[in-house]
């Protein structure tokens, strides 16, 4: 693509704007930072740079332009990136490039025409009962057409059938289970399409409908396209309301999905009753940092809440409960007590440790003494891991009310389990949060200048008159690269050099660890020199070995001595150096 085209594209873009509409950024200092969206992060460490227009993440090592952000955010290849970007800022590229067609295509073109075919069946005269019991579950035909709600049939009018009939091969669709031993998986039953977080069907879910005796839902089995634990029910439809609303609100069927969107709360997602997997977590991580536990009001629901909430906490989300009882799911709920009382569940969410507390209290016998004191202990345990202060105060408060144990005492007891776990905290032996392979002395040497390269141009000239040999193949292409982008552009920027070098993918990582690289923006020509002469050494060295090796495998006596002699010369040149 034209090199003067993607900086127009680029620079119609800021970067902290751009990467701000897909995570929470907060300012810190001159740069910006959020949760890293490419790894399981749980300290912001996505850095991003309004002045040099590049994101890095010192953790994982992902960085770049904004190109390669949207890249590996939505998993597309750069061009599909750049059209993206630029079609939205209505910059048109006269590309005749065409998209690299997805091997995964023809799977989706299926389940697309499967899709339809359901949807087709619920409108057609043997649709009726299943029509009929939608609407007794108060599902109308527009909420039917937004979630694409469809019914499968039986005998003649098979899925299976009209596939083949396209050409299909029946193999094909038993291996994307559509087909079971080439008959239709889905046979009678409401169909609800499952979409991947991109918004393509990969799969499906059956309910019966007739008081069938069989499983109450069907998914497709873990295929090629379809992965449960990597699915979460309606995410691609609620990302533009979750990043309006600025939270998510995670339920557990999609029963409880589609009920809260006839009542408007659109910003919905939930597991398919399965536990919250890390994929999954990754996902809502690219939506918001806050999450709203809404599960089911009954025991398996409160086991649930509990288990998920902690896993969201350890991965540095924000966790509140909207505690839901009696057995009912979000479903019943809004059908039994109305839209008006779930807005108001929503407005006054708990946070998890009070959800713990709330089960904790459950079945206490507060006239027992033993009960009593047991519940205290338990409570003080989890007041004291909330790191508020003011908080701390006020759940101590609330606990003395409740128990009528003298506040002091309560207080008392708190400091001495919080001096308790901050011993046991301190033992724990940090880790360096850089699994970072070590590096020798040359490496870095190269890299620094590689940096220093792309953020002064004088470096670049500094390098090139230096005619220094850099002993590694991918450090040579980028510095050999970065002269001719100079040389081409007159300028250098790392942004722009990112898109530039895009098509490369070993050299694209290299450079991804260098721009990561935490160093000095103070550039000193001495400390460059010192780098070149470390490399410049470093040649010598390997100079040094390969003569040595061949003097041992040489038999003339004369021939060694004129190797030898060159290996002292290498020697004193190398010493003078220093
Ligand atoms: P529920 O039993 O709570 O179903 O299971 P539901 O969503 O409320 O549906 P209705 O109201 O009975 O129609 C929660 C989720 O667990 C999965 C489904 O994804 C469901 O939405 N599940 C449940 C299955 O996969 N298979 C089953 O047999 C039951
Ligand atoms: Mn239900």
């Amino acid at each position: 693509m034209d090199q003067n085209l993607l900086t127009k594209i680029r620079e119609n873009v800021d970067i902290v704007e751009f990467i701000g509409k897909y995570i929470p950024l907060e300012k810190k200092g001159k740069n910006y930072f959020g949760l890293c969206p490419f790894h399981n992060d749980t300290n912001p460490s996505l850095s991003v740079s309004r002045e040099k227009q590049i994101f890095k993440c010192f953790v994982c090592g992902e960085a770049g332009n904004i190109f390669n952000f949207l890249m590996h955010y939505e998993n597309i290849s750069y061009r599909e990136a750049v059209l993206e970007i630029a079609k939205e800022i209505g910059i048109s590229v006269n590309d005749n490039y065409k998209p690299m067609v997805d091997k995964n295509k023809v799977y989706y073109d299926i389940y697309d025409i499967a899709n339809k075919f359901f949807q087709n069946n619920l409108l057609s005269k043997e649709g009726a009962k299943a029509r009929k019991y939608l609407e007794e579950r108060h599902l109308t035909n527009e909420v039917i057409k937004e979630f694409q709600i469809g019914l499968s049939l039986r005998e003649p009018d098979t899925l299976t059938k009209m596939l083949v009939k396209k050409g299909y091969d029946i193999k094909l669709l038993n291996d994307l289970g559509l087909s079971n031993n080439d008959y239709d998986t889905y046979i009678k039953r409401i169909i609800f399409p499952l979409f991947n977080p991109k918004g393509e069907v990969n799969g499906f879910s059956g309910r019966i409908y007739n008081g069938e005796n069989a499983n109450k839902y069907l998914n497709t089995k873990e295929t090629i396209i379809f992965k449960k634990g990597e699915n979460l029910f309606n995410y691609h439809r609620a990302k533009e309301e979750v990043r309006r609303a600025k939270f998510v609100i995670l339920m557990e069927g999609f029963m409880a999905v589609i009920r809260a969107y006839t009542i408007g709360v659109k910003n919905c997602i939930a597991t398919m009753g399965t536990a919250l997997t890390n994929e999954q977590i990754s996902l809502i991580k690219k939506l918001s940092n806050t999450v709203y536990l809404c599960l089911d009001g009954d025991n398996a629901g409160e086991t649930a809440t509990i288990k998920n909430g902690k896993l969201l906490l350890d991965a540095n989300l924000n966790v509140k409960v909207i505690p839901l009882t009696d057995g009912l799911d979000p479903d019943d709920y809004i059908l039994k007590n109305g839209a008006e009382s779930f807005y108001s569940l929503i407005s006054s969410a708990i946070t998890y440790n009070d959800f713990r507390i709330r089960l904790l209290k459950r079945g206490v016998d507060f006239k027992s003494s033993t009960e009593l004191s047991n519940y205290v202990n338990s409570v003080l345990k989890e007041i004291s891991v909330v790191n508020d202060e003011i908080k701390r105060e006020i759940m101590l408060k609330n606990l003395a009310n409740e128990t009528n144990v003298w506040y002091n005492t309560l207080e008392k007891k708190l400091n001495e389990l919080m001096s308790k776990q901050d011993v046991k905290s301190k033992m724990v032996i940090v880790s360096p949060k850089n699994k970072e392979k070590k590096k020798d002395k040359y490496e870095k040497a190269m890299q620094t200048i590689i940096y220093y390269m792309l953020i002064n141009k004088e470096v670049i000239t500094l390098v090139e008159n230096s005619k220094i040999y850099f002993p590694n193949q991918i450090y040579r292409t980028l510095v050999r690269e970065i002269s001719y982008f100079y040389e081409q552009y007159g300028y250098i920027s790392i942004a722009d050099f990112a898109s530039y070098i895009n098509e490369n993918s070993e050299v694209q990582e290299a450079f991804s660890e260098i721009i990561t690289l935490d160093l000095d923006e103070d550039i000193k020509k001495d400390v460059i020199l010192d780098y070149l002469k470390v490399i410049k050494n470093y040649n010598v060295a390997l100079e040094i070995k390969r003569l040595e090796n061949l003097i041992i495998n040489e038999v003339d006596p004369l021939e060694q001595a004129k190797i030898s002699n060159q290996i002292m010369q290498l020697k004193i040149g190398s010493e003078k150096n220093d």
